[in-house]
């Protein structure tokens, strides 16, 4: 990661001196923790080895050691320490990093367990702790799985890297491999890195993910987006201490930390919430940022009761909805609050830099973030950032990340405009 321009975390240096507990538990990924060990002592960090037991049986304690000039703890009742073990490595560390995390071990850290040296060392952690997921696509998609995940994202104490879709140990393709070892130790600086706080007291108001429009009561006409590039943008602002009130269209993901969340359904919700969040003149936020892919047609008349089949119109007739960016940005007066606009296309940088532009000038916004339509649903995006200055491209990073330049670009922007 360049970091060039850029006030986001997750730059070069911050790992040198820090020291690191690095747990491994037993899945076959654990040979990759090996080179996670060394990209952390490479970067200057003090590694702590901490293996599971069923760790031990896949990798062995010597590669870790010989990594890291460290003794390998595995055990709870270590009497070579004197003292609480998981206690003092908790104390020592500035970051906890699992890698790989197993199905179970998720299992264990939200529920609270302390049974064995690694599960009791996170649950004790002063600073943040970070997990590598890895193992097979089923287990990672396990409703008990993804029970456990929100959990320790609803808790906010454990932060993930990965998993990430390919081919895991048994040949299979799904999500479910970890995340590529340059990746955990970039996302290892990140975590690490002091947060700016240069949104402070700004006031955001982001939308995010579709729209529905009803057809009838269990049918609607919407569109493909998940919301993660919205849903990383507040997380992303609050983090860096603006006040975030973030309107979602139906989406499944988790209401990110210290985020006022609104849930809209139709583009009518979602501008009647846009204008109770903005005020009549406006002046109810800094900064809206319209993420949300907002159907651009509703079904004239959705009818009450469910279309039977034989019975449905062949055709069904639709009116407009009101481009809603559009209308703020022609009632906007002076520069507030700045309008943040997305636009999703096909076809080469060349037609997408000339529509986003196009969008710039016809919706009246300061800033267009152009991506290409592949991005939809992904983690990682690559994008354009369209504004008045030109345009910026941002490398292909995951959603965090892009949220960062694009907050950067904002910040730039209010700091231009007042303060
Ligand atoms: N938008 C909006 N209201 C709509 C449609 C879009 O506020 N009815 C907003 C979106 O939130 C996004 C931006 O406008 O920030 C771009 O939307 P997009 O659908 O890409 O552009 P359109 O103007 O609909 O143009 P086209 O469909 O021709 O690409």
């Amino acid at each position: 990661m360049s970091g060039s321009g850029s006030s986001a975390p997750g730059r070069a240096g911050v790992l040198a001196g820090r020291t690191i507990v690095l747990g491994v538990a037993g899945g076959v990924a654990a040979y990759k923790a090996a080179e996670v060990a060394r990209g952390l002592v490479r970067a200057g960090a003090r590694v702590l080895p901490v293996l599971t037991r069923s760790a031990e049986r896949f990798v062995g304690a010597v590669t870790f050691s010989g990594l890291t000039g460290e003794p390998v703890r595995t055990d709870m009742w270590d009497a070579s320490f004197a003292g609480e073990l998981h206690v003092d490595l908790a104390r020592r560390a500035d970051l906890v990093l699992v890698v790989p995390a197993t199905a179970d071990l998720l299992a264990r850290l939200a529920a609270g367990r302390a049974d064995d040296l690694l599960a009791a060392t996170v649950l004790c952690a002063r600073g943040p702790v970070l997990v590598a997921p890895a193992m097979h696509p089923r287990m990672w998609g396990h409703p008990a799985t993804m029970r456990n995940v929100a959990t320790l994202r609803a808790d906010g104490r454990v932060r993930f890297v990965g998993p990430v879709h390919g081919e895991v140990a048994s040949g299979e393709v799904g999500l479910g491999r970890l995340e590529d070892p340059e990746a955990i130790v970039r996302a290892a600086a990140a975590a690490l890195a002091p947060e700016t706080r240069d949104l402070a007291g700004a006031r955001f108001v982001v939308t995010a993910g579709p729209t529905y429009e009803p057809l009838d009561p269990v049918r609607f006409l919407g569109n493909r987006s998940s919301g993660k590039m919205g849903f990383a943008l507040a997380e992303r602002a609050a983090a860096r201490g603006a006040e975030v009130t973030l309107v979602a269209g139906p989406v499944g993901l988790a209401t990110p930390q210290g985020v006022t969340r609104i849930d809209v359904g139709t583009t009518a919700e979602l501008a009647s919430e846009l204008d109770r969040a903005l005020g009549p003149d406006l002046d109810g936020a800094d900064v809206l940022v319209m993420a949300a892919a907002v159907a651009d047609y509703r079904p004239r008349s959705p009818s009450a009761a469910k279309l039977k089949k034989g019975t449905a119109p062949k055709a069904i007739e639709l009116d407009e909805n009101p481009d809603v960016l559009a209308g703020i940005g022609a009632r906007r007066r002076g520069q507030r609050p700045v309008l943040v606009g997305f636009a999703l296309e096909t076809g080469d940088d060349e037609a997408i830099v000339a529509y986003a532009t196009k969008k710039r000038a016809s919706k009246k916004v300061d800033l267009v973030v152009a991506n290409a339509a592949e991005a939809l649903g992904k983690d990682e995006s690559r994008v354009l950032l369209v504004g008045e200055g030109g345009v910026v491209p941002v490398e292909r990073l995951p959603k965090g990340d892009v949220a960062d330049r694009i907050l950067d670009a904002v910040a730039r922007r209010l700091a231009a405009t007042g303060g």
